[in-house]
């Protein structure tokens, strides 16, 4: 999951003092040649404290692991090697990936960064399951770095990658955790909430199957949803909830506990999965196999009496074996006496789409809110001919600032704000999707998944 970038961290002067002299002439005395690298720095930290004891000594020019990866992380030229770099791993470089982006600040340089990649490990399923051909997740062969290295290079990368000065706070690699893969287990049930079972459902041999299942809450008074717990079987690729609008005809509403697969034996899309598919409100929803997530504290969504869930998951078989899927989910409910803020599902929805054949077109529509808005989690939706959805914010301090980005049209990343994320009347976001239309025919927007979409999803609260 997908967190909005911090903005920069307090700058707090480092105790870590020296240099590193690399690079000395043999021709006696004299001037010697010298790169000089302050570990003064985000960028130095992060070779004398994470790449120095963890990554060069494989990443070193003459070794076969320098030779096999084509990059070499000694500080005379790790930041050249890794900036605006084009990965080796051709995969990557088809994905359009830098090693670490170029592309300045926030989202995009952390979605387009292949290092990223490969040392996030608490996102290893989508990094095996996506990318089975990013190769190994690194530090290759040993323990994954802490949460505190993980959190301070990409603080670093989300503040475009700077050479020099602080844009992280050292003080994040005290935390010394790291990510294990949980043992799968029931869930214990919540204290005042539901608890939802996707029983196990197989998945064949070198296949996908991505499923949908309606459970009633049969909830006799309206609910308030303040946290969510999900903990997936190995293999799954995703996991989300949804809702419905209320303006789904009722020939399109499922039948209650009704498994209604997206593809069919063929792998061709199933037209009735797709068709309810448009109806649907995300509520909340992981990659990762275990997620524990709540709204911001004396905040809640509502859900009214009887609602309907929709529980959706998606699992990847690459073995040649079965496997078997199982999911759990905890939907936590507040004591409505200590909600002072109802969340609502919302959406930012363009209609007015048309995609010249053979032609790349980028379509802007702004939407902005008339009372004070808090904004707690966004996330996009549109078909496959999308190449890329932006946000940005219209009006404010932040006029024109990129807050969101989705490169994959099929997993949009669920961008969730820990402190909300404040409108005040008249301002509100820019949407500005590109679609690639590849085909040889103009595309609308519609309901099939050869037409287009252009939605931002969120949840908000007013004062
Ligand atoms: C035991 C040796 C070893 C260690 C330790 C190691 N790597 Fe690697 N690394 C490799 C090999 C081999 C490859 C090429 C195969 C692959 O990509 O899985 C590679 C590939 C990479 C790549 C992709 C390069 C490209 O352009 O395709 C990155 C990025 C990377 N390593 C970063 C790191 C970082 C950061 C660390 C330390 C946290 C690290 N590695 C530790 C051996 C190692």
């Amino acid at each position: 999951m997908i967190m909005l970038p911090s903005a920069y961290s307090t700058i707090r002067r480092c105790l870590l003092i020296g240099s590193i002299f690399v690079g000395c002439s043999a021709d006696g005395p004299g001037p010697v040649q010298t790169t000089v690298h302050e570990s003064d720095s985000t960028w130095g930290i992060i070779q004398t404290e994470i790449f120095a004891g963890q990554c060069v000594s494989c990443h070193t020019a003459g070794t076969s692991f320098g030779r096999q990866s084509g990059l070499i992380l000694t500080p005379d030229i790790a930041y050249e090697q890794l900036v605006g770099a084009a990965p080796t791993n051709a995969a990557a470089a088809a994905d359009g990936l830098m090693r670490v982006s170029d592309l300045g600040q926030g989202m995009p340089g952390l979605l387009k960064s292949y290092l990223w990649e490969k040392i996030n490990a608490p996102d290893q399923q989508h990094f095996y399951g996506d990318h089975p051909y990013y190769g190994e997740l690194m530090p290759f062969g040993s323990k994954p770095l802490t949460n505190g290295e993980l959190a301070f290079i990409r603080t670093w990368i989300e503040a475009g990658a700077p050479e020099t000065g602080h844009v992280a706070d050292p003080d994040l690699l005290k935390d010394e955790s790291r990510y294990e893969v949980p043992e799968f287990k029931p869930l214990a049930k919540p204290e005042n909430g539901v608890q939802l079972h996707l029983p196990p459902f197989e998945v064949q041999p070198n296949t996908e199957r991505e499923i949908f299942v309606v459970h009633p809450l049969n909830n006799e008074d309206d609910v308030f949803l303040e946290r969510v717990q999900i903990f997936m079987k190995s293999g799954s690729h995703h996991f989300l909830l949804y809702t419905f609008q209320d303006d789904i005809p009722a020939e399109r509403m499922p039948e209650p506990y009704e498994y209604r697969d997206l593809h069919n034996g063929d792998g061709q899309y199933v037209l009735s999965t797709i068709l309810t598919q448009f109806y649907h409100l995300p509520i909340s929803g992981s990659q990762w196999p275990f997620f524990d997530v709540s709204l911001p504290p004396g905040v809640a969504i509502r859900l009214p009496k009887n609602t309907l869930l929709d529980l959706n998951s998606h699992y990847i078989n690459r073995t040649s074996q079965p496997v078997t899927g199982e999911v759990y989910t905890n939907l936590h409910f507040a004591d409505p006496a200590a909600v002072e803020h109802e969340a609502r599902l919302f959406s930012l929805n363009n209609l007015d789409i048309s995609l010249p054949a053979g032609e790349v077109t980028t379509i802007e529509r702004d939407f902005t809110f008339s009372e004070r808005t808090h904004v707690v989690q966004l996330v996009s939706h549109a078909h496959q001919l999308m190449a890329e959805f932006r946000v940005e914010m219209i009006g404010g301090a932040h006029d024109g600032e990129l807050i969101y980005v989705a490169y994959d049209w099929e997993h949009p990343p669920i961008l969730r704000f820990d402190s909300p994320l404040v409108l005040e009347p008249g301002e509100g976001f820019r949407l500005e999707a590109t679609y690639d239309n590849t085909t040889d025919e103009e595309v609308n927007f519609g309901l099939l998944s050869t037409d287009e979409m252009m939605i931002l999803f969120g949840i908000s609260y007013r004062d």
